[in-house]
């Protein structure tokens, strides 16, 4: 069984990773340490980013792979999974996250504005693969990690399909002009 955390940077993926790993012993896979091992296709300076490639990053996954596994972090929705859970979360909350570790305030942007357009999600769904959400504003990590252990089971609830989360109606103004007080969260 192989469960893939992913999620927009701040949701909770290495939380609720290591708390599931805890409860479950499924070993965990950080695609951070995956790409490493022969994924990194370049640098990307203005993000100060690595750039990874998919495929490689697959291959390595795969080879470290012995047993009931996690995988977990950037790009996790893309790879082979039975599920991958997509960790949400909302982004008054996600921007207080990503403040507290003190990043630009573009990048703050540019993952307040990925998350409130469901990017992973949607880009988790082009895999045809079986994916849920969480939202993970108002649940600690335990919760979190308790509700994933049950899907393994095989028992998942409807509320956790794709489609019942959505932030455009409350903060899709911050689209539009995510610069301007007015619409500052
Ligand atoms: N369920 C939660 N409720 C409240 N805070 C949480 C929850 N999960 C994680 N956090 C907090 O949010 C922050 C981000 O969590 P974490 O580092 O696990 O996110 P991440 O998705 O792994 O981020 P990255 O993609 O950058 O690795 C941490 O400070 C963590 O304590
Ligand atoms: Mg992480």
């Amino acid at each position: 069984m192989i469960i893939a955390i992913a999620g927009t940077p701040g949701t909770g993926k290495t939380e609720v990773a290591k708390t599931l790993s805890g409860i479950t012993g499924f070993k965990i896979i950080t695609t951070k340490n995956a790409a490493l091992h022969g994924a990194v296709s370049g640098r990307d300076a203005m993000r100060k980013a690595m750039i990874v490639d998919p495929t490689k990053l697959q291959k390595a996954v795969s080879k470290m792979i012995k047993g009931d596994s996690i995988i977990e972090g950037m790009l996790a929705h893309l790879l082979k999974a039975d599920i991958i859970v997509v960790l949400r979360c909302n982004p008054a909350e996600l921007q207080k996250r990503l403040k507290s570790r003190k990043w630009s305030a573009r990048k703050i942007r540019e993952n307040m504005q990925a998350e409130i357009l469901d990017t992973i999600t949607i880009e988790a769904l082009g895999k045809r693969r079986k994916v849920v959400e969480i939202d993970t504003s108002k649940k600690s990590s335990k919760e979190a990690a308790r509700i994933i252990k049950n899907m393994i089971s095989g028992k998942i609830a409807k509320k956790y399909k794709p489609g019942s989360i959505d932030w455009i109606k409350k903060y899709g103004n911050y689209l539009l002009d995510p610069e301007s007080k007015r619409f500052n969260i």
